[in-house]
């Protein structure tokens, strides 16, 4: 029966690791998969990731399970640190899940129950398991418009537009910052405007932030869904602490689900748990009460928000350079924006054969889509990818 299956579709993002790692060249650059990267090119673990489990792992006593919805501690923490006051705690039904991802993958099975027939609407261009956990799930799906491929900017009259169709029960998915892959982010005056649309639709709105504090800072990051959560009666979000404590392999997330009142919190939170055990039961515990401790430890925290600034910083810094070097190599201020953009990523706009000859004939590992790791060309990567882009381009 196995031979059934269809050969597997290759990852975009996964797939490039491989073919990396196999290039024999010293050059080579991996500006691929989104993982932080400092100037020598190493993904460093945070010193106040290794204190806590330091602390961790002299201080726990027992491997025990704990709660199915996942600790308390971990959830009340990031319960604070991505809502802040916006919101009644009461209000929150919160889940401890497998990476963000695993907080997607349980949001759409709550919809499961809540809408089944409803329409996942997806930015496009999104994150890729995006589309593919909505239609793996059998959700219908709807990608809406988001970049303009000329300004580099969200095109919000055209996403504005295309919102007129969303219909009562509908959920819209939006990436709460650093916008993946494009860089480019919603402003605050049409979070406002979607908002108010959907309170106006019945539509209910998910916001998947997995980059808080990579982009203008942490409070800042977190403003926009705040805004939402003060005026709407119910949201769905999707946390991830891949990024933001470099927790990546240790898969650390969370699900909340903010409801109109407290009863009704209560009836999800059990839903919740529910989930957890029909799935996968617990989630896994280390990473989560690495998170926990830090956020819950003056000192900790205090160091934890110094290094996420600094990986901030440092990618703004790579944004600036890059533009400027791009600037001289190609001559022209085409690629000013990637200075703009937020996060993470930009997607430079290159075709499929400019992506190859970047790939093939200069060693530098871009997405099909033209997405770049900012994180990648620290230590002054940016110069020789520079030197690239221009001649494949062909503008120097
Ligand atoms: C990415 O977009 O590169 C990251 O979110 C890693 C992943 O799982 O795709």
């Amino acid at each position: 029966m196995f031979e059934k299956f269809h050969p597997a579709k290759l990852d975009p993002i996964l797939s490039l690791s491989k073919l990396f790692q196999a290039d024999q060249r010293n050059k080579k650059i991996d500006l691929g998969i989104g993982v932080y990267k400092n100037d020598i090119g190493v993904t460093p673990i945070m010193s106040s990731v290794k204190k806590a489990e330091a602390r961790l792992l002299s201080e726990q006593s027992s491997k025990a399970y704990v709660s199915l919805a996942g600790a308390e501690l971990f959830r009340d923490q990031m319960r604070n640190l991505v809502l802040g006051d916006s919101v009644a705690p009461e209000r929150v039904a919160t889940l401890q899940t497998p990476g963000g991802t695993g907080a997607i993958r349980q949001i759409f099975e709550a919809m499961k129950i809540l809408n089944p027939g409803c329409t996942i609407w997806i930015s496009d261009p999104s994150w890729p398991s995006h589309m593919g956990m909505a239609t793996h799930m059998g959700f219908k799906t709807q990608a809406y418009p988001y970049f303009d491929n000329e300004t580099k900017l969200v095109d919000v009259e055209a996403m504005m537009a295309s919102f007129r169709d969303i219909k009562q029960g509908d959920l819209l998915l939006l990436h709460g910052c650093c916008h993946n892959p494009t860089g480019a982010n919603i402003d605050f005056d049409t979070w406002k405007k979607i908002t108010d649309l959907v309170l106006e639709k019945g539509a209910l709105p998910f916001i998947d932030i997995a980059y808080q504090g990579f982009g203008d800072g942490l409070e800042e990051d977190a403003a926009p869904l705040r805004h939402m959560a003060s005026r709407l009666p119910e949201m769905f979000i999707a946390a991830s602490c891949s990024k933001n404590f470099g927790l990546y392999r240790d898969r650390v997330g969370i699900a909340m689900m903010i409801s109109k009142d407290s009863v009704t919190a209560d009836l999800v939170q059990g839903n919740l748990a529910t989930l957890n055990r029909v799935n996968y039961s617990f989630a896994p515990d280390h990473g989560a009460a690495v998170v926990g401790m830090i956020l819950a430890d003056d000192e900790l925290r205090r160091e934890w928000v110094a290094e996420l600034e600094e990986m901030r910083m440092a990618m703004l810094a790579v944004r600036s350079k890059l533009a400027d070097s791009l600037r001289q190599q190609c001559n022209s201020d085409q690629f000013d924006f990637v200075a703009n953009h937020r996060g993470m990523f930009s997607r430079l706009g290159l075709g499929p054969d400019q992506v190859l000859a970047l790939r093939e004939e200069h060693g530098m590992y871009i997405v099909g889509d033209s997405r770049i790791n900012i994180a990648g060309l620290a230590g002054d990567r940016h110069l020789p990818f520079s030197v690239a882009v221009a001649k494949v381009a062909n503008v120097s």
